[in-house]
């Protein structure tokens, strides 16, 4: 028997849990290292320009593209594509809306298991007394299982948390969009809230914390994170990191949005529910994100050290400083697990995402029932999980994000958006982005649609793959040590591709066989 499509329960549940997917761990933790080491404030200029000319769009072309898919029961992108442009060819392209999305949500859900795991150690004081970088990163090490001498002597405490996150995860999805997906949304995002404006207030009230040194206060923090540096505009690698981190913060580029969007009906607006829930996440990102990990990181350690700090990337920022920080502030065990406790509600929001159009996929095309549906993606990320979490030190989970989370999300965005403004004809596009929409989209967006952001797109690939993705390619920095396990990723990039290709062209001939039998009767 065929399983009913499902539906959002209501238009705010709909909202928070597409909220919930932007926002997630690159709001806390991404995007203040990121601003930090490319220009602080200059950082915003190309950030701006990119969210209003990429990320906007893009959205509202995901919306678009999704609830039409819906319209005719696809959720994921080779249906949605196969719509857009009568091409045998179009499905196959889809294919990049599943495995981005899975391979984000493989090393993603390690990382979120992290966040609990530090939750739970900011409660015990397991860290406490480690009031330097150097042994809070031996203790991450340690936990990472790279490090046998630290605090913890093997990785299995790791371990047995990303399975706990793992369960969690798939547990929601197991209860299904309304009840699972679109329940967790209703009570984490007011959670995460609360969380985050109780942290940035204490923040705020942090002043000099050590008197001796009150040059390390709250105000030079901020003045660092958002002092321009407009020296920094004329680094093309300021405006790619920009772009970057708007792609994933917004979740564009993957076929998440896709997926929540094709549960709308026909006529439901997505002109302001897109722009509603954008704003939502640079809210969070610019004003909650940015008032947290980088100013209290001067105020305690100074500016020059903030540097290497946010140099060192988003764990560095995340699981080396801060809890440095808890150590030394008073009550610091509380506001260590409410910022962990943040990030994972942050993140569990953004990971049950991922694994929708995997889900739906198998849903759709194959009438595979819901629950097995589940339990087959659960399988497939386990399988896939596994070397990130033995091969961390050896550069695994890194070359995922770089192809999956940074360049993959461009490939894609720049391939949709020629599938929907000048395949399907921006007429359409427009259209079908306007039916029952409760603002009026300034006309100006439909050439930026069609023109603009295409083209700003294209420009953008070839600068980023000439400069950064093929020297990537062809290895020619990498570690010698790291060479087999990078060669392990793209095995898997490619065994995934190939799966979900051999699975889109079966579903496909199924789908014919099915429509000549019923054309005979
Ligand atoms: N936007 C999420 C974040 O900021 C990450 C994400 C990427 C979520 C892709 C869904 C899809 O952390």
């Amino acid at each position: 028997m065929q399983e009913e499509r499902e539906q959002w329960g209501s238009r705010f549940g709909l909202i928070l849990a597409v909220a919930g997917n932007a926002i997630g761990l690159g709001n806390f933790l991404r995007f203040p290292g990121q601003a930090a080491s490319n220009g602080g404030g200059a950082f915003m200029i190309p950030y701006f320009i990119a969210f209003l000319l990429l990320g906007i769009p893009l959205m509202w072309v995901e919306w678009g593209i999704g609830r039409h898919g819906g319209k005719f029961g696809h959720s994921s992108t080779p249906g949605m594509f196969d719509l857009l442009w009568k091409n045998r060819f179009a499905k196959y392209l889809g294919v990049m809306g599943l495995v981005i999305s899975i391979v984000i949500m493989i090393y993603y859900t390690y990382i979120e298991s992290w966040t609990l795991g530090y939750s739970v150690f900011s409660m015990l004081g397991s860290y406490s007394g480690m009031a330097d970088l150097g042994s809070m990163d031996g203790f991450l090490k340690s936990y990472q299982g790279l490090n046998p001498d630290g605090y913890f002597s093997s990785i299995w405490t790791a371990y047995a948390f990303m399975i706990v996150t793992f369960i969690i995860n798939f547990t929601v999805l197991w209860k299904g969009l309304s009840g699972g997906i679109e329940k967790l949304a209703k009570y984490a995002m007011p959670l995460l809230f609360i969380f985050a404006v109780i942290l940035v207030i204490r923040v705020f009230t942090l002043g000099t914390p050590d008197p001796a040194f009150p040059d390390q206060n709250v105000w030079k923090g901020f003045s660092y994170i958002w002092n321009p540096d407009l020296s920094k505009l004329g680094d093309i690698d300021v405006w790619l990191a920009a772009t970057g981190q708007i792609f994933f913060t917004l979740s564009v580029g993957m076929g998440t949005i896709h997926a929540y969007a094709s549960y709308l009906r026909p006529k439901d607006d997505i002109a302001l529910s897109g722009l509603t829930t954008a704003s939502t996440n640079g809210f969070v990102e610019i004003v909650l994100g940015g008032s947290i990990a980088i100013p209290v990181a001067v105020a305690y350690f100074g500016v020059a050290m903030t540097q290497d700090i946010a140099a060192g990337g988003t764990f560095n920022i995340g699981f080396v400083s801060m809890p440095v920080i808890f150590d030394k502030m008073p009550a610091g065990g509380v506001f260590g697990s409410l910022w962990f406790l943040l990030l994972f509600i942050a993140g569990i929001t953004s990971s049950v995402a991922m694994a929708q159009p995997v889900i739906a996929f198998l849903k759709d095309e194959f009438r595979m029932p819901h629950k097995r549906a589940v339990l087959t993606v659960a399988a497939l990320v386990f399988i896939c999980v596994q070397p990130v979490v033995f091969f961390l030190g050896d550069g695994f989970l890194d070359e995922m994000d770089y192809w999956a989370g940074d360049f993959g999300l461009v490939v894609f965005a720049t391939v949709e958006i020629f599938l929907f403004a000048w395949i399907f004809k921006i007429d359409n596009a427009w259209n079908e982005i306007n039916e029952g929409a409760d603002i009026k989209i300034p006309m100006m967006f439909k050439y930026i649609i069609k023109y603009v952001t295409p083209v700003y797109l294209v420009v953008l690939l070839l600068i980023w793959f000439f400069q950064k993705a093929l020297d990537k390619l062809l290895l020619t920095d990498a570690a010698p040590e790291q060479v087999p396990y990078i060669w392990g990723v793209r095995a898997l990039f490619a065994g995934l591709v190939t799966l979900f290709c051999i699975l889109i062209s079966k579903a496909w001939k199924r789908r014919k066989l099915a429509a000549a039998k019923a054309a005979k009767e």
